[in-house]
C-alpha cells in the first residue's frame, strides 16, 4: 500500500522519527503544521529481514514507496494499461457533486495514503466548507510538497499533514471542535493492496475514528478480465517492473544490501481463486544476497512477493465492509464497471 520514504529524507529522519510537531520548511509555498510520525529506519532494516527469511520471502509493500518509488507510481497512473486512475478521476468528476452532498458541510476530510492528492482536488473544489484536510502519508517530501500546493489552491482549507505509516498506530491531530463531522477519504483502491483480514482492520479502524455519524468515501477496484488486469501491472514500458525493482535498489542503498537487481525477474500473476494480482520478484538463479549481515539464500525461480492487488465485487466489499461497521450507501461506477467509487457510513 502507498506509503513511503526515500534515501533523500534519510539523514533527516534519524532526527524527526518520533511523534511530535515540526514546522515544515516554508520555503516553497505556506508553513504547514507538520505532524511527523515518519518511522525509524530500524523498522525498515527489520521488517525487509524478516521479511526475506520467510518462506515464502516478501517485502511489506509500504516500502515501494520511497521518493523514486512515489514518483515511479505517479508514471504508473498515466499509463494507458493502467485504466484505474483515468476511470477513478472520470467518476470523481461525473458525480463529484453527489459526494460533496454525502460528506456535508463543515467535515473533517482525512485522507489515508494521501500521495500527490490528485483525485482530492476534485473533491476539495466541490466542497462548500471543510473544517480541515489532514492528509497522511510516509513519504515525507512527497506529502510536504502535494499539500503546500494543496493549501496555496485553497487558502480557506485549514491543511494539517501528518507523515506517518498508517499501517501502525499513529496519532491524528484532534478535529475542530466546529468540525461537523469526520469523513475519511481513501481512494486509489489501495484498500485492495491489503490481505482480505489486514483489510478488515484497516476498515475497522476508519469505522472508530469517523465515529457516529462520520463515513468513508472509498475507490474499490472491481474484478474483470485478466486479459484487462494483467497488463495494468506489467505494462508494455516497464514502468511497473522499474517501480518494483527499485525497493532491491532501496534496500542497497538505505541498509547496504547486495542484491544484484539484474538476476531477478519481475512477475505479475492473476490468482482467479483469491481475485488477486500477486507482484513479484523471481530469482534468475541460485544465489546469496547479503542483507545487513544476514545472508539470504534464492534458489532458481524462488520469489520475493512485493505486493497484492485485489479486486473485489461489489457484494464481496459490502459483505467486508458490513465486517468491519460500515455499511455502503451509495457505489458509483463507470460505464464498463471496471472501478467504483463507494460511500459507506459507520454503523450505529
Ligand atoms: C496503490 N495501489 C492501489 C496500486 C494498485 O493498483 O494496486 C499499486 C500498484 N502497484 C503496481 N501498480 C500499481
Amino acid at each position: 500500500m502507498p506509503s513511503s520514504n526515500a534515501s533523500a529524507d534519510a539523514s533527516a529522519d534519524a532526527s524527526a522519527s518520533s511523534a511530535g510537531t515540526a514546522d515544515a520548511d516554508a520555503s516553497n509555498g505556506p508553513l504547514l503544521p507538520l505532524i511527523d510520525q515518519y518511522p525509524d529506519t530500524n523498522s525498515f532494516r527489520e521488517e525487509v529481514v524478516a521479511g526475506l527469511q520467510r518462506t515464502p520471502k516478501s517485502i511489506p509493500s509500504k516500502y515501494l514507496y520511497d521518493e523514486r518509488g512515489s514518483k515511479l507510481f505517479d508514471d504508473i497512473c498515466k499509463l494507458e494499461e493502467y485504466y484505474l486512475t483515468r476511470t477513478e478521476m472520470q467518476i470523481m468528476r461525473d458525480h463529484v457533486e453527489e459526494m460533496a452532498a454525502a460528506v456535508g458541510s463543515g467535515a473533517r476530510l482525512v485522507e489515508y495514503g494521501s500521495g500527490s492528492s490528485w483525485k482530492t482536488r476534485i473533491l476539495l473544489d466541490a466542497l462548500t466548507d471543510v473544517a480541515t484536510y489532514v492528509p497522511i502519508d510516509i513519504s515525507r517530501d512527497h506529502l510536504l510538497e502535494a499539500s503546500r500546493d494543496l493549501a496555496t489552491d485553497h487558502p480557506s482549507i485549514p491543511v494539517q499533514p501528518v507523515c506517518a505509516d498508517y499501517t501502525t498506530d499513529f496519532a491524528l491531530p484532534d478535529p475542530p471542535p466546529s468540525a461537523a463531522r469526520t469523513v475519511v477519504y481513501y481512494p486509489g483502491s489501495t484498500i485492495g493492496n491489503f490481505r482480505p483480514e489486514q483489510a478488515h482492520q484497516f476498515l475497522a479502524h476508519v469505522a472508530q475514528i469517523a465515529g457516529p455519524g462520520g463515513g468513508l468515501i472509498i475507490g474499490v477496484d472491481l474484478r474483470k478480465s485478466p486479459d484487462v488486469l494483467v497488463p495494468a501491472y506489467d505494462d508494455s514500458e516497464g514502468i511497473t517492473a522499474e517501480f518494483n525493482y527499485n525497493v532491491l535498489d532501496r534496500i542497497n542503498r538505505e541498509i547496504g544490501a547486495t542484491f544484484d537487481l539484474d538476476r531477478f525477474d519481475y512477475t505479475a500473476e492473476w490468482d482467479p481463486d483469491r481475485s488477486c494480482i500477486d507482484m513479484q520478484l523471481v530469482s534468475r538463479d541460485d544465489q546469496q544476497v547479503q542483507v545487513d549481515g544476514v545472508e539470504v539464500s534464492f534458489e532458481a525461480g524462488e520469489a520475493i512477493h512485493t505486493e497484492y492487488s485485489f479486486k473485489y465485487t461489489l457484494d464481496a466489499f459490502a459483505q467486508l465492509a458490513g465486517r468491519a461497521g460500515l455499511e455502503v450507501d451509495t457505489v458509483w461506477t463507470d460505464a464498463d464497471d471496471r472501478f467504483s467509487i463507494q460511500y459507506c457510513t459507520v454503523r450505529s
